[in-house]
């Protein structure tokens, strides 16, 4: 096995997850040897300086933040002077903010979903890739299950350490992506499931309940980020929208219905890419739920440090 990026204990990364992760999540994997993680793709930069603050004050070892490029990273500044370590991007361009980064001191990744995207990265000298399978949950940039992609993207590497990502929900997943040659396993949907994640507690619940079958990938919550795919569990909103024939926007069925709202009361519509957090109200069962297609290994709500000791047991001793 290689050894862990960034001197971590453990080879196992918590994936960005959008508002779902902040920093009591990234805090706790980071401190407990894991690499943490937060999406400030939609923090206000005051937000953004706080959350690094946050994570900074819990624990001096590595975390990452996020910015998905489909959106522009307006709070990158502050997450750099905040001192943020480690940045990583995802579906866009990363070259117009890599000196910056870099500037900063903090070691950049890039999420890649080719071999072809792999080689432009590495051209352009990022610190590490972050391969993502199409079995991941949220947004998936990926078209290729990832055990075919990865050894793909490992080629076109050079040597620069692989990050795998999709569909991973317990040791036995980590143990068979490092031995495909990753130098590191992401899990989004697995730190879903946590105590200390933003999620609601029936979201958790539904993903401790889901079977693999269960997720689907699909354009249907489209909410402010159109066109982009996503794995959600399959439920009444998505069904719905199936047996209508999968119409466009303008003329799915409950379009533009209140299904909940958020802590803030603000009203979710039935469509809304938001995943449900802790606070929301409603129909959370309606509402966008991400998961990764390994959500049947879910079985319960652990703490953050708990799980990713358990992970890399079972990692270690093949259980
Ligand atoms: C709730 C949720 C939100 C996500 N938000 C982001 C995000 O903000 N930025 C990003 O690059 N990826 C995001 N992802 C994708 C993850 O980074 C990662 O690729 C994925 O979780 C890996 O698959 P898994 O969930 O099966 O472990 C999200 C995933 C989930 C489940």
């Amino acid at each position: 096995m290689r050894q862990p990026l960034f001197g971590l204990d453990y080879p196992v990364w918590q994936a960005p997850t959008g508002s779902i992760a902040g920093p009591e999540l990234a805090g706790a994997v980071s401190g407990a040897g894991g690499m943490g993680a937060m999406a400030l793709t939609w923090a206000s930069p005051e937000q953004a300086t706080a959350q690094v603050l946050e994570v900074r004050a819990m624990t001096a070892r590595p975390f990452q933040v996020n910015f998905a490029l489909a959106f522009p990273p307006n709070s990158l500044t502050a997450a750099l002077e905040a001192g943020a370590p480690v940045v990583t991007f995802s579906w866009g361009d990363p070259s117009p903010y890599l000196a910056q980064v870099r500037a900063a001191g903090a070691k950049v990744g890039v999420q890649v979903a080719s071999a072809e995207g792999a080689r432009r990265m590495v051209q352009l000298g990022v610190d590490f890739l972050v391969c993502q399978g199409i079995e991941a949950g949220g947004h998936v940039q990926s078209s290729q299950p990832l055990l075919s992609l990865l050894p793909q993207v490992i080629e076109a590497s050079e040597g620069v350490p692989v990050i795998a990502a999709g569909g991973a929900g317990d040791g036995k997943d980590i143990a068979r992506l490092l031995s495909a040659g990753a130098t590191g396993v992401m899990l989004g949907t697995r730190f879903v499931a946590t105590q200390e994640s933003r999620a609601h507690p029936e979201y958790k619940a539904q993903l401790v309940a889901a079977r693999a079958e269960q997720t689907a990938l699909t354009v249907c919550f489209d909410g402010d980020w159109p066109y982009a795919a996503h794995r959600v569990l399959r439920n009444p909103t998505l069904e719905r929208w199936e047996a209508a024939g999968s119409p466009p926007h303008g003329n799915r069925p409950g379009e533009g219905q209140v299904v909940g709202r958020n802590a803030a009361g603000e009203p979710i519509l039935r469509y809304a890419d938001t995943a449900p957090r802790h606070g929301f109200t409603g129909e959370i069962g309606d509402m966008c739920l991400y998961a990764g297609a390994g959500c049947a290994s879910i079985q319960d709500i652990p703490n953050a440090s708990d799980l990713l000791r358990r992970l890399w047991h079972e990692a270690e001793n093949g259980i």
